[in-house]
């Protein structure tokens, strides 16, 4: 099908109007862009995430800007990153992270194409910290929300 809009034409005051109506047009015909995860992505804080994508697989490295206690994140505040992500334009993807001190951060999200240009990784992430016993379970996990931008993807050598 060529014609994505449906135009009306409404007698007003004597003169023909055109309306648009883009709510007409199907999801089908609405194009996605694709949303590629490989590359270096920053979040709102200015976390540093580097991921590579192979098939199912993501690994890379986070570089945290931010810690739950000082020290937690270890000296250079980075670890390495492990995950799966689905396939298709728009990929959901999982990827955790194991930090220094034993505290284990998981995201879970999905990459989109931002319509007129760029890359978002829409994500919510629960980090555990080690507590020394049951007790102390109660106050272990914290729960949030990041959003990561796309800066630049990896050069071909
Ligand atoms: C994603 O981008 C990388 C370069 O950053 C490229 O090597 C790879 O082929 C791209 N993947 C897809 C599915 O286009």
């Amino acid at each position: 099908m060529k014609s994505l809009a449906a135009v009306l034409y409404v007698l007003s005051l004597g003169t023909y109007q055109i309306i648009i109506v883009q709510a007409l047009i199907p999801d089908s015909e609405r194009k996605v862009l694709d949303c590629n995860v490989t590359g270096e992505w920053h979040s709102e804080l200015g976390s540093q995430l580097h991921l590579s994508a192979v098939g199912p697989e993501v690994r890379g490295v986070y570089r945290t800007a931010v810690e739950s206690t000082r020290g937690a994140a270890g000296p250079n505040r980075e670890a390495k990153v492990v995950g799966v992500m689905s396939d298709g334009p728009q990929p959901t993807v999982a990827f955790s992270v194991l930090w220094a001190k034993g505290s284990c951060t998981t995201w879970v999200g999905q990459c989109f194409a931002v319509p007129g240009g760029g890359q978002v990784l829409n994500t919510l992430w629960m980090l555990r910290s080690a507590v020394t016993s049951f007790t102390d379970n109660w106050d272990s996990t914290r729960l949030g929300e990041d959003r990561f931008i796309f800066v630049r993807g990896v050069e071909s050598p």
